[in-house]
C-alpha cells in the first residue's frame, strides 16, 4: 500500500480552499492509501500568533479533519509538535540547504514583505521544517494545493543533495516525495477577487468561506461576492475569472460533472446562480459541521485521537531519523 502525507496549519479557520484543495482529497482517496495526517502547530508560529488560541486551534482542526470523513482505520492523525523528530530532522537538513534556496522560495518573498522588519529566522526555514515533515514518513504522494507546489519541489531537491552526499549510490536514504495536486480545486479563488487565492491571511471575510460558517454568513458573502457584467456563466475564460471560480466551487460541491454545469448555467444570470451556490455550499458544509460539533463536545475522543496518533507517527519517523543520522556519521546515543 502507498503512503500519503500532508498536512494544515491551525492559523485561524479552515476555508473552502484548504477543504477543496487538499483535505476533501485525502478524505476521497484514503482507503486506496496508508495516511498520515498532520496540524502543522510547528509552522504556525512562523508569523507573530497568538498562545491564547494555538492549543485550542490545533484541537479544533484535529476535529474538523475527523468531520472532513478522514477515518481512523486507514489515517493516523497526529499534532506535529507532539513527535520531536520534525525539528531534530529540520536541524540536520539545514545544515545542507544552501541559503539561497529558500531566499528564492515565493511565498517567503511575498510573506517576507508584508511582515517588513519581523521576518523570524522560522519564516525562511519553513520549507525545511516542510521537507523534514514529509521525508520522516517516506510517503509515495503529497496531496495538496497548487501554492505548496515549490515547497515540494525544494523538499526533492533536498533529497537528491542529501542522497548525494550521504547515501551510497543506488542506496538512497531519503525519499522522494511526488506532489499530488488535482487540477480541478488546487487553487480556490478569493470571492472578492477571481484573480487572488483564497486565504485565511486575506485581511477581508467576505474574501472566504469558512467550513464553520453559519447558513447566514455563507448566503451574504456569496451575495456579496465579485462578479461580472456578462450574462452566462462559463468556465474557463481567463477574462472571466469569478465566473470560472464559483462555477467551480458548484461543480466540487454538488458533485455534477463539468458538462453538465456547463449546460445548467451557460443561460444563467448571477441573480439566478448565486441563490443555487448558496443552497449548494450549505448543504455541502452541513453535515461537516454537525459532525465537528459532535466531535468537538467529546474531548476525550479526540485526546485519544492524537495520542494513538503520536505513538504510531513517532514510530515511523524515529526510524528514519535513526537512518539519517546513521548515513551523516553520528555516534549511537548511549
Ligand atoms: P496551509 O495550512 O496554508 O494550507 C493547507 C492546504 O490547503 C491548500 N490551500 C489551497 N488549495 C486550494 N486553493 C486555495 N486557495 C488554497 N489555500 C490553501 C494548501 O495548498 C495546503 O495543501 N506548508 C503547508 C502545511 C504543511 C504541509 C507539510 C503540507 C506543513 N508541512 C508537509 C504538506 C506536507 C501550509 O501552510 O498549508
Amino acid at each position: 500500500r502507498q503512503r500519503v502525507l500532508s498536512g494544515v496549519q491551525p492559523t485561524g479557520n479552515l476555508h473552502l480552499g484548504n477543504y477543496l484543495g487538499a483535505i476533501r482529497n485525502w478524505v476521497e482517496g484514503q482507503s486506496q492509501y496508508d495516511n498520515f495526517l498532520f496540524i502543522a502547530d510547528l509552522h504556525a508560529v512562523t508569523l507573530p500568533h497568538n498562545p491564547a488560541e494555538l492549543a485550542k486551534n490545533t484541537y479544533t482542526l484535529a476535529a474538523l479533519y475527523l468531520a472532513c470523513g478522514l477515518d481512523l482505520t486507514h489515517s493516523t492523525i497526529f499534532v506535529q509538535s507532539h513527535v520531536p523528530a520534525h525539528t531534530e530532522l529540520t536541524w540536520l537538513l539545514n545544515c545542507i540547504t544552501p541559503l539561497n534556496w529558500l531566499t528564492d522560495m515565493i511565498q517567503f518573498k511575498e510573506k517576507a514583505v508584508k511582515q517588513g522588519e519581523n521576518v523570524g529566522v522560522g519564516l525562511l526555514d519553513y520549507p525545511v521544517l516542510m521537507a523534514s515533515d514529509i521525508l520522516l514518513y517516506e510517503p509515495d504522494k503529497v496531496p495538496v494545493g497548487e501554492d505548496q507546489k515549490q515547497h515540494l519541489e525544494l523538499t526533492r531537491d533536498i533529497v537528491n543533495r542529501f542522497n548525494y552526499l550521504f547515501a551510497k549510490p543506488d542506496q538512497p536514504v531519503l525519499k522522494l516525495p511526488e506532489p499530488l495536486i488535482r487540477k480541478e480545486g488546487a487553487r480556490v479563488m478569493s470571492l472578492t477577487d477571481g484573480t487572488k487565492k483564497m486565504s485565511k491571511s486575506d485581511p477581508s471575510e467576505l474574501s472566504r468561506i469558512n467550513l464553520l460558517d453559519s447558513a447566514d454568513e455563507i448566503a451574504k458573502k456569496i451575495k456579496k461576492c465579485k462578479t461580472d457584467p456578462t450574462r452566462g456563466l462559463e468556465f474557463d475564460n481567463p477574462e472571466r475569472p469569478e465566473s470560472n471560480n464559483l462555477l467551480t466551487l458548484y461543480m466540487l460541491l454538488s458533485g455534477k460533472t463539468k458538462e453538465e454545469v456547463t449546460t445548467e448555467c451557460q443561460d444563467m444570470g448571477w441573480g439566478q446562480f448565486k441563490p443555487l451556490l448558496t443552497e449548494t455550499v450549505i448543504n455541502a458544509l452541513k453535515p461537516i459541521q454537525e459532525k465537528y460539533q459532535a466531535i468537538m463536545d467529546d474531548r476525550g475522543y479526540l485526546e485519544s485521537v492524537l495520542r494513538h496518533g503520536k505513538h504510531k507517527a513517532e514510530a515511523v519517523a524515529n526510524q528514519t531519523l535513526a537512518k539519517v543520522k546513521a548515513a551523516m556519521g553520528y555516534s549511537t546515543p548511549l
